[in-house]
């Protein structure tokens, strides 16, 4: 990318959910390493401060606030936290998600199937939502969702979790418009990502079969594979209501 075409995240401010984990700690040390100070958000308040430990001991500057992406209050209380104490709001990275484990679909309970659609889509949708006063202020800013490549191949064990990601692509999709304030919404879609959610795909302990499956077609990604994808997004000003598949080739080679 052309010096010109890249978008500075140094000294910029950024919320990522999820961040007690897996893609979203991740995103928050590579967000944190080129300079950004991170907003910290995860329901699991200890998983996100050992997220701050890893930040602060890499130099980097952030704080924890508690947040259910899937409850609008929760979310408004966390932009005005950032607000509060870093005075504005740059980059959001709505990541936060959940599989639905067992028992599988059809057998899954109500309960569990609207758990997944609220965090998976009613998050990304609370969390673009609610930002986009915040970024407005700043003369714009950058929103990249997780989507995952179930959006594009049917999980037939999972298939909330298969519309929700569907769901997330259309929704970025539909937020073009934004980048005529500057506002540029885009989605990683990535493949298998060894993470502690695979376990939870499963009986908690074990990977569901899809999961295996998944494995031996796709092999699997890192978390650090996903984060860079992210940054990438974040950097290139070009990029908006773009779609990037983050996955292994057949081949084994990344792409
Ligand atoms: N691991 C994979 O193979 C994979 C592949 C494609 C996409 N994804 C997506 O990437 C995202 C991150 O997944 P991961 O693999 O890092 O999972 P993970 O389970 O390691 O981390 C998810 C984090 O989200 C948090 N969280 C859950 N519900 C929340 C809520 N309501 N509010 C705030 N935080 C909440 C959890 O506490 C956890 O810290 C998810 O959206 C997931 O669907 C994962």
């Amino acid at each position: 990318m052309d010096e010109l075409d890249k978008w500075d995240i140094a000294g910029r401010v950024a919320v990522i959910t999820g961040a007690g984990s897996g893609i979203g700690r991740a995103s928050a040390e590579h967000l944190s390493a080129a300079g950004a100070t991170v907003v910290l958000a995860d329901i699991n308040e200890e998983a996100a401060s050992e997220t701050l430990g890893i930040v602060h001991d890499t130099g980097g500057v952030g704080l924890v606030v508690r947040t259910d992406v899937s409850d609008a209050s929760s979310v408004e209380a966390l932009f005005s936290t950032t607000q509060d104490v870093y005075g504005g709001l740059d980059i959001v990275h709505n990541n936060a998600g959940l599989v639905s484990g067992y028992p599988v679909w059809p057998d899954i309970t109500p309960e569990t199937l609207m758990r997944v659609m609220n965090v998976n889509l009613g998050g990304v949708v609370l969390g673009t939502r609610l930002a986009i006063p915040a970024l407005r202020k700043r003369g714009g800013g950058v929103i990249i969702n997780t989507a995952s490549m179930a959006a594009i191949f049917p999980l037939v064990e999972d298939p909330i979790y298969s519309a929700t990601k569907a769901a997330v692509v259309m929704f970025t999709r539909a937020c073009a418009p934004l980048a005529e304030e500057n506002i540029r919404v885009n989605v990683v879609l990535p493949g298998l990502v060894d993470t502690p959610l695979l376990p939870k795909t499963g009986d908690g302990s074990n990977w569901a079969q899809w999961a295996n499956d998944a494995n031996d077609l796709m092999g699997l990604l890192s978390a650090d594979d996903v984060a860079w994808a992210v940054v990438e997004l974040i950097e290139d000003k070009s990029a908006f209501a773009q779609e990037r598949i983050v996955g292994v080739a057949l081949d084994g080679s990344d792409s």
